[in-house]
């Protein structure tokens, strides 16, 4: 079949954008034509029609945003190709063009980004075990590079939002990564592109430079020129602590385990008030530091600021800042409104009174403050000079500009006030002359300026008038004389619309000269955002500064998890680990606190290390390197993988990656096997982790034999949460104590779990009767023998029991087993 002109202009804009969806421009419709209308149409939920016979969906221009972000977020491209000619008569087809190619890391619109977080395009090369990687905001301008020996890689990425990866086509990625990924050729990942782009300062190691060069260029071809992107800042991967994703989700830091969950440490912690101050959180809670300074430095700003309640005030100035780093984005792809214009204003207005609030005991708040007086001068006076206070949402439409800005802006106004004047007195001497006292003078869109009279009067209407429009009750004529006013006020009021778009534009000219130094402020305000927002926090919670140590020890007294803490009546624990303490065995029953406990041990030392305080009386803490984080068997984490495979290859990890710097936290490690086989690898694992790598450990766990590690090994204490017998019931007191836990009461908390009565009663009988036949050592005084006739087939089985888990019809035929085992 023929092509209609129309159908070849869009195979060919569709034939240099085969990876995206086109959205072509008819009109007041951007519509989608073959494959991408049914995938459109399937993703949007919008109705397939037909054009020629072709499946077609479309949605309107006006209304795109929406259906963009939707699009966007299930990691498809979009390219737009726009009508860039204005209908006209007599035109046939119209040019068009692809304006701007929309991608999940690229976005710049602010209706399609999540402000609360950074959305990152990343790109990725590696050669001979290094890996270059740079990732850019194209929102903000930010943008990072660094290099890493492979192994390094998912700790580095671990801190960074990536919501599309770029990656070379000839070479796959290093590591299995999550989400959209595009590829170029490994020739665009150059580093002459970035250098052509950023003479001058740039990353020193060749494949970080070659990863920022693709982005560069990815850029470059999918929005255009970027002036707001920034020169890459050299990140140091050494410079952070290192916090793998399954850490990041067993300490729930951005988002909860479960999804009914709501709290999360960053939920807990976000009190700032800006968007940019909101993502520097999340970034500094995913790669909190190492280095003692630069936290004593972020400890020093927030207890200043906390001092005479300094937060307050700063709150309130703050929530009047705007989202600098992305309105930077607007600026430097010139997609200034006015309104972002009355933002900035609004903004900058605000930084003399944030200044006046800055403590000055503090470093880091001094640079703060320097960023923020050294900011860009005399623009806040020059855009309120010239605009309005509430002007137009689009420049050109008049009414823009203070009047007193422009001598000759005032002249054409003057100008358009006459000719309006001489207008309404016409409507004056028109009504003497004719003699018609309903004669008016109004105006709309389509006749302009006009006479109109009622029906009644039509006879008195002079031959010279031009009839333009009956009414049912009236008519409307225009005079020569009221045409050549009208035609006049048309003119000038031209002229003055113009003229406020140029004054606007070079109002925006004068904002893109002060890229840098906004760029500078925003980053400030971000920092005193969130330093803010800790100090609030602080104050409110009952948070203390921690303390550094050079010795290999812990010391935490009435600690608290500071997220449990805020849905439950807390009891306060301690942890001592001096030097030479390596590993605590945390055992008790279920639901006694053990996983609580250990996290809020790993969320104290992280929280610390992002400068924070802490939700304890007094912490004294060594500066950590990592922080490994594993949560039992109860959690399948990664696809693909058996309960104990996933299990045990994280176990594997963290040996080869723990040194004597870190802590590392182990809940019920080794459950989801044999008890034997559990047992003996918990056994062995932990004694690595005390006897050799000589990490700080905490080590929760049902498995009492454990304990007796401490008498086996040096450095090895016991602990146990602390539960109480009250007239046949367990009261669990939630506290920590040393030695080992008496009994399991697993029972006990199958009842609170309200088993049938009928299974537990079986149950407690059972018990009896293993406990009789098998005698369970009690206590710790006692020798546990390790792998001695305790472990009666029918004891293992049970100590592999989870009652929480079982239903009652399980239970049930558990007891049928477990009965039959006993024989
Ligand atoms: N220190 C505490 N103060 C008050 N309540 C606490 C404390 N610690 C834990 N809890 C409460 O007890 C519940 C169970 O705690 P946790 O999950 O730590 O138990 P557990 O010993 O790990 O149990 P299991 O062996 O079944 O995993 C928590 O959800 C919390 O509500
Ligand atoms: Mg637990």
């Amino acid at each position: 079949m023929e092509l209609t002109p129309m159908m070849q202009q869009y195979h060919q804009a569709k034939a240099r954008y085969p990876d995206a969806i086109l959205f072509f421009q008819l009109g007041d419709f951007y519509e989608t034509f073959f494959e991408d209308a049914e995938l459109v149409a399937r993703e949007l939920d919008i109705v397939l029609t037909q054009r020629d016979g072709h499946p077609m969906a479309g949605v309107p221009v006006r209304r795109a945003d929406v259906y963009l972000q939707r699009l966007l977020r299930r990691g498809y491209k979009v390219a737009l190709c726009q009508q860039v000619e204005r209908p006209g008569k007599g035109k046939g087809l119209l040019e068009r063009r692809v304006v701007r190619v929309l991608t999940p890391g690229t976005v710049l619109e602010e209706e399609a980004l999540d402000p609360s977080q950074d959305v990152y395009l990343a790109a990725l090369v590696s050669e001979g075990g290094k890996v270059g990687v740079a990732w850019a905001e194209a929102a903000s301008g930010e943008f990072y590079a660094a290099q890493v020996d492979l192994p390094e890689l998912p700790h580095l990425l671990a801190g960074i939002s990536v919501q599309e990866w770029l990656l070379p086509a000839e070479a796959p990625a290093p590591l299995e990564l999550p989400g959209p990924k595009t590829t170029r050729p490994l020739s665009e990942f150059s580093a002459t592109r970035l250098r052509g782009r950023f003479p001058g300062s740039l990353p020193q190691a060749e494949l970080a430079a070659r990863a920022a060069g693709a982005i560069v260029a990815y850029l470059e071809e999918t929005v255009g020129d970027l002036h707001h992107l920034r020169p890459p800042v050299w990140r140091d991967a050494t410079g952070a602590m290192v916090l793998d994703p399954f850490t990041q989700r067993s300490l729930e830091l951005i988002a909860p385990l479960r999804p009914e969950g709501k709290l999360t440490l960053l939920s807990v912690l976000d009190r700032t008030k800006t968007p940019m101050g909101r993502r520097l959180l999340r970034r500094w809670l995913l790669s909190p530091l190492r280095d003692r300074a630069q936290i004593e430095a972020r400890l020093d700003a927030v207890e200043a600021l906390i001092q005479g309640a300094r937060w307050e005030p700063l709150g309130r100035l703050l929530s009047r800042v705007c989202d600098l780093p992305r309105l930077l984005g607007r600026v430097g792809t010139g997609r200034l409104r006015p309104m972002n214009l009355v933002a900035l204003r609004r903004t900058l207005q605000t930084l003399p009174e944030i200044q006046k609030e800055l403590p000055e005991d503090s470093a880091l708040l001094s640079s703060v403050l320097q960023a923020l007086e050294v900011g860009p001068q005399g623009l806040a006076q020059e855009i309120d000079r010239a605009l309005v206070d509430d002007p137009p949402p689009e420049p050109g439409e008049g009414g823009l500009i203070r009047p007193g800005y422009s001598p000759e802006l005032d002249r054409l106004r003057g100008e358009a006030a006459r000719l309006k004047e001489d207008i309404a007195a016409l409507e004056e001497k028109e009504r003497a002359k004719t003699g018609i006292p309903t004669l008016k003078v109004g105006y709309n869109r389509v006749l302009g300026y006009y006479l109109e009279l009622t029906k009644a009067h039509v006879h008195k209407v002079p031959p010279h008038w031009r009839r333009r429009q009956s009414l049912a009750g009236g008519e409307r004529y225009t005079t020569p004389e009221l045409s050549s006013l009208a035609e006049d006020l048309l003119q000038v009021e031209g002229e003055i619309c113009a003229l406020e778009e140029r004054i606007f534009q070079e109002l925006c000219s004068r904002v893109g000269e002060a890229l840098p130094a906004l760029a500078r402020v925003g980053e400030a305000l971000a920092t005193v955002d969130v330093l803010r927002s800790l100090a609030e926090v602080a104050h409110r919670n009952g948070y203390s500064r921690p303390r550094f140590t050079d010795r290999p020890c812990i010391r935490i007294r009435d600690g608290r998890h500071p997220v449990v803490e805020r849905t439950v009546e807390f009891v306060p624990n301690d942890l001592f680990m001096d030097e030479g303490v390596n590993l605590a065995v945390v055992t008790g029953p279920n639901m006694a606190g053990k996983s609580v406990f250990l996290r809020q041990v790993a969320l104290i030392a992280l929280l610390a290390q992002v400068g924070s305080f802490v939700p304890a009386k007094e912490a004294e803490l060594p500066v950590l390197d990592r922080i490994y984080a594993r949560v039992g068997a109860s959690d399948a984490l990664a696809g693909g993988l058996s309960t104990f495979m996933a299990e045990m290859k994280e176990a594997a990890q963290i040996l080869s990656g723990a040194t004597d710097r870190s802590l590392v936290i182990l809940d019920e490690l080794g459950r989801g096997t044999s008890t034997h086989d559990g047992l003996a690898l918990a056994w062995a694992i932990a004694r690595h982790l005390a006897e050799n790598i000589r990490c700080k450990t905490l080590f929760a766990t049902h498995y009492r034999e454990l304990a007796r590690l401490a008498e086996r090994v040096r450095g090895v204490i016991n602990l146990h949460m602390a539960v109480r017998e009250w007239k046949g019931e367990v009261i669990f007191l939630h506290r920590v104590q040393p030695g080992v836990a008496e009994q399991s009461y697993g029972v006990e908390v199958a009842r609170l779990a309200q088993l049938p009565p009928k299974v537990l009663a079986e149950a407690r009988r059972m018990l009896e009767e293993l406990e009789k036949s098998v005698p369970i050592a009690q206590g710790h005084g006692q020798q546990l023998p390790l792998f001695g006739p305790e472990d009666h087939p029918v004891v293992a089985a049970l100590r592999g029991i989870n009652p929480e888990k079982l239903t009652p019809l399980e239970a049930l035929e558990l007891l049928f087993q477990l009965k039959e085992k006993a024989g």
